[in-house]
């Protein structure tokens, strides 16, 4: 099917192409972003997966309880943890359990890699945070569950982990503006990690983030639910930083904020099958706050469903910031009474005083949306809100049919550059083509180094 769809458009490209020689600029942009693909998860599972019942295929069962864990909720188990982890750690092919039916009470702890070969963390039970943030460890403001230095880790297991937030969301100056603004713990993170795999666990409510993937590489996350309020504050989803090779599928999450946000310096983040509401949308940012730079590539979502959320595909950056996105594809989305489905906010300011207007900026191009459908809650279905120094260009649709019940809705641009093809509804004649002399300029050059299209068919595995 798909590759059929590939197909098609390739020769509706070319006969574009041969009717006006502009178009051929386009050609090279939409090449670009069939080579972004998601590749699926190999179905053979990995023969190493344990059964964690057993002692089988040489695995050494390494159970919290027997460090002393209590597992009734009241009682401390941080010390038992450290040191089931300990000897986790340090034993090939172990796996680290923390057994079902029970729950742990586990202060704000960092499980420090690397570790031997072939660990696995399997999580049946339930994994709970104290509740006091007045008792937090104030040198683990921002952790509770932090895990360093891994590398070919699994983390698995029907298991939950709960950051009991509601006296930090209470605390939160978003909840009450007397309160001062300080971050709040994550519940799980993987750091200056590698070759991790996440699979199959439940995350809830967090202090502040979910889950955060930071200063990582290849790590793939399947299966994961995330859930809290929907008005608690700033409880990201999954949250993705400094970080190469990402895969996130087939993940549920709703929360209080962006159900996932990739932030600077991360490239190659692939998204499939992902389920989003409540909460604030997929985004890209937010970068380039406190004039920094922040640099994002290569992000592709394919099949996504969000519903009532605030915002639907988000792209956001501070005004003064530096850097760039660039390639991002958002294909199949089905949205349900979303405020903004398709949003590029570069005077994004969540801040409790105003922003100065800045000229400098973070600058977005090639981001294509096709087959994005449904419904809007608010009339601006389509909003590219671009910095009037550095524009949105080659922003492409195709395929794109919001609606509304209760009103018109349309499409709002500013200092955006790009086109649409197929069905483009509501309508976005908006997006200036500005620099149509400098593409067929550029088309010159261009057009000596196109392939035949034999080459030019990049076929998906999706
Ligand atoms: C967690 O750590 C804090 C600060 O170090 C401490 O006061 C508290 O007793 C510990 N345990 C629990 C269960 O909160
Ligand atoms: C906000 O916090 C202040 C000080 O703690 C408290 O007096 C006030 O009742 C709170 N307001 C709301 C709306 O919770
Ligand atoms: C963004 O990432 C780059 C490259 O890793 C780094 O130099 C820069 O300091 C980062 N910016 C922020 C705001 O962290
Ligand atoms: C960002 O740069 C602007 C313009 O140079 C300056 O006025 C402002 O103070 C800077 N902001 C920060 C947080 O450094
Ligand atoms: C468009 O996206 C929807 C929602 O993900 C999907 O069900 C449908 O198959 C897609 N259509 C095409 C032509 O790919």
């Amino acid at each position: 099917m798909d590759r059929l769809f590939i197909l098609f458009l390739n020769l509706l490209m070319v006969v574009h192409a041969a009717a006006n020689k502009i178009e051929y600029g386009k050609f090279s942009i939409l090449e670009e972003f069939e080579s972004l693909h998601v590749e699926e998860e190999n179905e053979v599972e990995d023969p190493d997966i344990p059964s964690w019942a057993g002692q089988r295929d040489g695995k050494v069962l390494v159970n919290v309880d027997s460090f002393g864990a209590a597992g009734d909720g009241i009682s401390d188990d941080t010390q038992a943890f450290l040191k089931a982890w300990a000897m986790a750690c340090a034993t090939p092919k172990a796996v680290f359990l923390v057994p079902p039916g029970r729950r742990y009470l586990v202060n704000a702890t960092r499980f420090n890699g690397p570790c031997s070969d072939k660990l696995v963390i399997q999580i049946d039970g339930t994994i709970v945070a104290p509740n006091e943030p007045s008792n937090w460890d104030p040198k683990s403001a921002r952790i509770w569950l932090d895990f360093y230095k891994l590398n070919g880790v699994l983390f698995q297991g029907n298991g939950i982990i709960d950051g009991s937030g509601s006296k930090w969301w209470a605390a939160s100056c978003k909840k009450n503006k007397t309160n001062p603004c300080r971050g709040a713990p994550t519940a799980l993170t993987i750091d200056s990690s590698s070759s991790i795999k996440v699979k199959g666990l439940t995350i809830q409510n967090s202090q502040q983030m979910h889950f955060v993937i930071s200063r990582s590489d290849s790590v793939r996350v399947s299966g994961v639910l995330v859930s809290a309020p929907g008005d608690s504050p700033n409880t990201d989803g999954i949250h993705i930083t400094e970080s190469t090779n990402v895969v996130l599928q087939d993940c549920k999450i709703g929360t209080g904020d962006d159900c996932v946000s990739i932030v600077n310096a991360s490239s190659n983040i692939k998204m499939k099958r992902i389920f989003c509401g409540p909460g604030h949308g997929i985004s890209i940012g937010s970068l380039g706050k406190d004039n920094s730079t922040g640099i994002v590539t290569k992000v592709v979502l394919d099949t996504a469903f969000l519903r009532e959320t605030t915002n639907g595909l988000r792209i956001k950056t501070w005004q003064g910031g530096s850097g760039y996105v660039r390639a991002v594809r958002f294909d199949n989305v089905r949205m349900e009474d979303v405020a903004n489905p398709i949003i590029i906010d570069q005077f994004y300011c969540d801040s409790p005083t105003t922003c100065q207007i800045q000229t400098s900026a973070v600058k977005i191009s090639q981001i294509m949306y096709r087959n994005i459908t449904g419904t809007t809650k608010s009339e601006q279905a389509m909003k590219f809100a671009c910095s009037d120094t550095a524009p949105c260009s080659d922003i492409v649709l195709s395929n794109i049919n919001l609606e509304s019940e209760d009103v018109t809705v349309e499409t709002y641009c500013h200092s955006a550059e790009g086109f649409g093809y197929g069905v483009v509804h509501p309508s976005a004649d908006c997006l200036s083509s500005q620099d149509k002399d400098l593409i067929s300029i550029g088309w010159a050059q261009e057009a000596a180094t196109v392939r035949p299209i034999d080459e030019h068919i990049v076929h998906t595995e999706l």
